[in-house]
């Protein structure tokens, strides 16, 4: 049995330490906004937050979980933060098919939590690890701008 907290609650689970963060979170937690895409830490789709970290949960065995703060996509949801950028990302266009984007919003959210005044290369650097198949990028850039512009304050660290 592996305990761990999931988006501020504590759960726990039967499957075996081998199994994918990922697919815990997908079938057995029905959080479908983790999305897999390349399966292989490739495409940044699968994003989630490790103890505030942000990871690719297709690369982590549930065994090294055991107690510790995962956080979802929809974990996040209900933040300021979220709706500063569900809003950025609408208002540059950033949003294409939408597959990507729960894995760019975690990356999104990580980079101005750490920098909340990036540069572009910054941002560029911030969501190297995250993939978007409908070559949307400039607009994901221009999106990260808009929220780190509007976001005065709200990415300080707490
Ligand atoms: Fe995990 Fe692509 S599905 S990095
Ligand atoms: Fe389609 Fe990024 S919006 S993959």
């Amino acid at each position: 049995m592996i305990k761990f907290t999931l988006n501020g609650r504590i759960v726990e689970t039967d499957a075996p330490p081998t199994a994918r963060l990922l697919d815990l979170i997908r079938d057995e937690f029905e959080l479908i906004g983790t999305k897999e895409g390349c399966g292989e830490g490739e495409c940044g789709a699968c994003s989630v937050f490790v103890n505030n970290l942000l990871q690719n949960s297709c690369l982590i065995p549930i065994g090294a979980i055991a107690g510790a703060d995962i956080q979802t996509i929809e974990g996040i949801m209900e933040t300021e933060q979220f709706k500063l950028l569900d809003e950025s990302y609408s208002n540059a266009g950033g949003v294409q098919c939408g597959y990507c984007i729960p894995g760019m919003i975690m990356a999104s959210a990580a980079l101005l939590s750490n920098n909340p005044h990036p540069t572009e290369a910054e941002i560029r650097d911030g969501i190297s690890g995250n993939l978007c198949r409908c070559t949307g990028y400039n607009m994901i850039v221009d999106a990260i701008n808009l929220a780190a512009k509007k976001g005065d304050g709200l990415w300080q660290k707490k």
